[in-house]
């Protein structure tokens, strides 16, 4: 049968973890759009609520800590209480990168930065995968980032997290198969959100800054990785599993 983007994903319930802000409420936009049915849990459940209201009726949201194992449960089980079923998992949430060095990184600094990127993928993972399997199969985005295929200065906790993301991500692949669930990884390059203005005045700066080191030549709109993950989650990439999607602008090619 074909479908089209507006309707790919309808009649599926979609997960998203870290939905708030930046790129996680650029997915959660865009599966409403093409016919799902959303989950915005985040930490912060104010803006993730807020988001849900705009999004209209089709979406819900959650207050969720992805560090904490009860907390990814619950989620979970919300998902499966107001919808009844799960689709697809997209873990988002990173904690804001640090700077430094192996030598001048703090331990607790190193700790979080893996517990929210890496573990938390993890605990989300533990809950969501078996209701995704009882629904009949689906699929496991985690966002990664170019940076968990090449490395940067002053950047290890966040290159060590993305790194095993896209690996945790293979061997769920190999695990899930047979449950019909599929698991990716999707990497973009630099993406204009917030996250960005922490280290840049205005978009404008990041991406005169940034943008050259993307064959491209620029920093991508949220909605371009929103795009490749509506894609991952829907049956357009029913034979897609295990891999890692470059959205980068072609950052790690060179
Ligand atoms: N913006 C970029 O340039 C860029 C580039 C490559 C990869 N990424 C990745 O894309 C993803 C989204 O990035 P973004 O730029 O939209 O960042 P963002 O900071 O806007 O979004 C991260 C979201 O995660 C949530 N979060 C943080 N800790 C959490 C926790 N413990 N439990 C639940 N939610 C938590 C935050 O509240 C926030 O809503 C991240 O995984 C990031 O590493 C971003």
């Amino acid at each position: 049968m074909t479908t089209t983007t507006a309707t790919r994903l309808e009649g599926s319930v979609i997960l998203i973890a870290g939905a708030a802000s930046g790129i996680g409420a650029a997915i959660a936009r865009r599966c409403i759009a093409e016919g799902a049915r959303v989950v915005c849990a985040d930490f912060d459940l104010d803006p993730a609520t807020e988001l849900a209201r705009a999004l209209g009726p089709s979406a819900a949201a959650c207050q969720c800590d992805v560090t904490n194992i009860d907390s990814a449960k619950s989620a979970v089980d919300f998902a499966e209480k107001k919808y009844g079923r799960l689709d697809g998992l997209v873990h988002n949430a990173a904690a804001p990168s640090t700077s430094a060095t192996v030598v001048d990184l703090d331990e607790s600094a190193w700790r979080h930065e893996i517990d929210v990127g890496l573990t938390g993928a993890f605990l989300m993972s533990k809950f969501a995968v078996p209701l995704i399997a009882a629904s009949g199969g689906g699929s496991v985005v985690f966002i990664g980032s170019q940076f968990g295929r090449v490395a940067t200065t002053r950047a290890v906790a966040y290159c060590a997290a993305k790194a095993g993301l896209i690996h945790l991500a293979k061997a769920m692949a190999v695990d899930h198969a047979p449950d019909k669930v599929r698991v990716n990884s999707l990497s973009p390059g630099a993406v204009a959100t917030t996250r960005l203005l922490r280290r840049w005045p205005d978009f404008d700066a990041a991406n005169a800054g940034l943008g050259p080191a993307h064959l491209l030549g620029r920093i991508a709109d949220p909605d371009e990785i929103a795009a490749a993950a509506a894609f991952l989650l829907s049956t357009d990439a029913s034979f897609v599993t295990g891999s890692d999607m470059l959205v980068d602008g072609g950052y790690a090619t060179r």
